[in-house]
């Protein structure tokens, strides 16, 4: 039986009444399991109200791409408040050269890979390109794939040509996050990943179509790559949080996503980018020591081998 399952919460204030999403708490696996590991981490899934209370409060919402499940082991033990499982996942970890080669299929693996690992987190389950230009039908197969899947929520991109089916995604209870300024599905359309609404043209566009995509019943909105004062003026404009990636400060959360923020990525420096580790460096040099360990013959060693 896996350690979670183990898994007991122990409130250090208060009882079940009072546990409030992503409240960090001392977690203890329950006598007759293998390990006595403690650690912090939610104890349950923010929800929509939670978004919406936290920018009403001014409480910034913190979000990160998982893909896999060791990752999200690792997320589910940290304070960030919520997930999204990216179509960005077809470069980070199929090494395609940009999103278009996401597949629904693909996205719900990864949706399910994460959902076991981190069931304490609100999970974004992005649907995949093309997959809400089909129609109606193709769109909620997708939705229902990656809600069942484990997703609490799903994102698409743009809002030109499906306000309604981000209408009916919503009415069917499934909560929408939209996504506008750089959309990556758009890359051959836009000419390139570049940041977007530099003109005051396009800013008003940015704003009106925000607007349609709350008036549409989307949560919130993901602001890519534009100017840091068009995504002060959505943000202001709308209800709804925002949530910024290469958008600047005047925004209610940040996404980044999960190897760029690692530094797994060594060779990506965009300016809105900030690395919290070098991780790169440190499984390069664990593999290389290993590998010393090995040809020296120094692994194993007596401590390390069965009598
Ligand atoms: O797929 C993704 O990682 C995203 C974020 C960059 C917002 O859409």
């Amino acid at each position: 039986m896996s350690n979670r399952r183990h898994l007991k919460v122990e409130a250090q204030h208060g009882g079940p009444k009072s546990v409030q999403p992503n409240d960090a708490r001392t977690i203890r696996l329950l006598p007759g399991s293998s390990s006595s590991i403690e650690a912090k981490a939610a104890v349950r899934p923010m929800t929509v109200l939670d978004f919406q209370k936290m920018k009403n409060e001014g409480r910034k919402i913190s979000m990160i791409t998982c893909y896999d499940y060791s990752s999200a082991r690792a997320v589910a033990q940290s304070s960030v408040d919520c997930i999204l499982v990216g179509d960005s996942v077809a470069m980070t970890m199929h090494g395609y050269p940009n999103t278009l080669s996401a597949t629904t299929t693909m996205m719900a693996m990864h949706t399910a890979a994460v959902a076991r690992g981190a069931p304490s987190k609100f999970i974004v389950g992005d649907m995949p390109f093309l997959s809400y230009r089909k129609g109606l039908k193709e769109a909620m197969d997708c939705v229902h794939e990656l809600m069942s899947a484990g997703a609490h929520s799903v994102k698409l991109e743009g809002v030109r040509g499906h306000a309604e089916i981000v209408r009916h995604i919503a009415d069917s209870g499934v909560p929408v996050m939209g996504h506008l300024g750089l959309t990556p599905q758009s890359v051959n359309q836009l000419g390139g990943m570049k940041v977007q609404a530099k003109t005051d043209a396009a800013v008003e566009l940015l704003a009106s179509q925000a607007r349609e995509l709350e008036d549409a019943g989307c949560f919130a909105l993901v602001l890519e790559c534009v100017p840091a004062e068009a995504a002060r003026k959505v943000t202001e404009l709308l209800t709804i949080p925002t949530i910024g990636i290469g958008a600047g400060p005047a925004v209610s959360g940040q996404v980044l996503v999960y190897q760029d923020l690692l530094g797994l990525n060594p060779s990506f420096k965009p300016k809105f980018l900030r690395t919290y580790a070098s991780a790169f460096e440190m499984i390069h040099a664990a593999l290389d020591s290993y590998n010393d360990d090995v040809k020296r013959g120094e692994f194993p060693s007596e401590n390390e081998s069965y009598s």
